[in-house]
């Protein structure tokens, strides 16, 4: 994993911490801007529930087994990376400035991992690509037009996407509190009604794996997996939708007695800490989409901040890896848990 931790916006990015970065970003962002990052639906409660959810599982700590480095380096699609937690689709960073969605990408890039990014950005696939990224997963909005997502997919694939996908969890818009934010097109949001045909017709368009995100039940996640999809995401969209699920880590394990045998199972929601992602990962999850941190990285350094964010959780990772007796990501699994007794 290498590192350009240059200064960009005054601040020692080496020094800071995800907190510290946070605690910035709020800071030089807009409220308007913040808000929107920030925003969860209604009265917040799945959002909470994402880390309560983490928060009652604990781990066995093992020491007499001599392990002194361990490696976190994974693969999806081909794609090896130094690192199971890869960046979330967030059709916002366009709001924090121009050029944060390609720093998102570099950072990506800086830090070995692999970037979702959504059909909502600013930036067009080509753009993506301009410049030094790193590989690229396209996840498209139905409620922009179906015959346009398919043609993004198809434009993807041509470009060396690493896969593309459906969001598909957006039924209904997101919500920020009691309100329905403006899209970056500038209109009113709204939902899109989408069916395992959507999937189905995706998968005939391009060769490239198709993944789905936003999935929240077992029921959804063999439909999305009978109808093609290679990997799914359980993701509850960081509480912006339906409020009162249950949190995605919740999910996790019934997603995966349904369909982890036959595709990979990535999760994301609330994941906070290198400690939060092991507990999914040993749970079984193939990787960890991380979310908000990334825009307080790109926002307060741009690329540098976003390879940190990325850096520090997997440092994190290493440690609580160590601490349980972990080597590598292919014998982890759930006997470093004790579920449900924490906090
Ligand atoms: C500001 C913002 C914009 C988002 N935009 C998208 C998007 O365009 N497409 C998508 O699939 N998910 C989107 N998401 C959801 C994220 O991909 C991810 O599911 C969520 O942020 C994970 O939770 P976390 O922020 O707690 O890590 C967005 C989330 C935020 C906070």
């Amino acid at each position: 994993m290498t590192t350009e931790n240059t200064d960009t916006r005054g601040m020692d990015i080496e020094k800071m911490s995800i907190s510290d970065m946070r605690i910035h970003a709020k800071r030089i962002l807009s409220s308007e801007v913040w808000g929107h990052c920030m925003g969860i639906a209604e009265s917040g409660t799945t959002y909470r529930r994402n880390f309560a959810a983490i928060e009652r599982i604990l781990f066995r700590q093992n020491i007499l087994h001599g392990i002194k480095k361990v490696d976190t380096s994974t693969e999806l699609f081909g794609q090896k990376v130094s690192t199971p937690l890869f960046i979330a689709p967030i059709g916002a960073f366009y709001m924090i400035t121009d050029r944060a969605e390609h720093e998102v990408v570099e950072g990506a890039a800086q830090a070995s991992t692999i970037s979702f990014v959504s059909h909502a950005a600013k930036s067009s696939v080509e753009e993506y690509v301009t410049g030094n990224h790193s590989p690229l997963i396209w996840m498209g909005y139905l409620t922009r037009g179906e015959e346009e997502v398919y043609r993004i997919a198809r434009q993807a694939e041509k470009l060396g996407y690493a896969a593309v996908g459906l969001t598909i969890d957006t039924i209904q818009s997101v919500k920020i509190g009691d309100h329905i934010p403006i899209s970056s097109l500038g209109r009113p949001r709204r939902g899109f009604p989408v069916t395992p045909s959507h999937i189905e017709r995706l998968k005939k368009e391009v060769t490239i794996p198709v993944v789905i995100k936003g999935i929240m039940s077992q029921e959804d996640a063999k439909e999305a997996v009978r109808a093609g999809a290679d990997a799914v995401v359980v993701s509850n969209h960081g509480g912006r939708l339906l409020d009162y699920t249950q949190s995605a880590i919740e999910v996790l394990p019934e997603v995966l007695e349904a369909v982890g045998k036959e595709v990979d199972v990535l999760i994301d929601g609330g994941f906070r800490r290198g400690t939060d992602a092991l507990k999914a990962l040993a749970m079984g999850a193939k990787a960890v989409l991380i979310g908000r941190p990334v825009f307080w990285g790109v926002a307060v350094a741009g690329a540098p901040g976003v390879s940190r964010v990325i850096q520090l959780l997997t440092d994190e990772l290493k440690r609580a890896m160590i601490f349980t007796g972990v080597g590598d990501l292919h014998s982890l699994n759930k006997d470093i848990l004790i579920m449900n007794e924490g906090k």
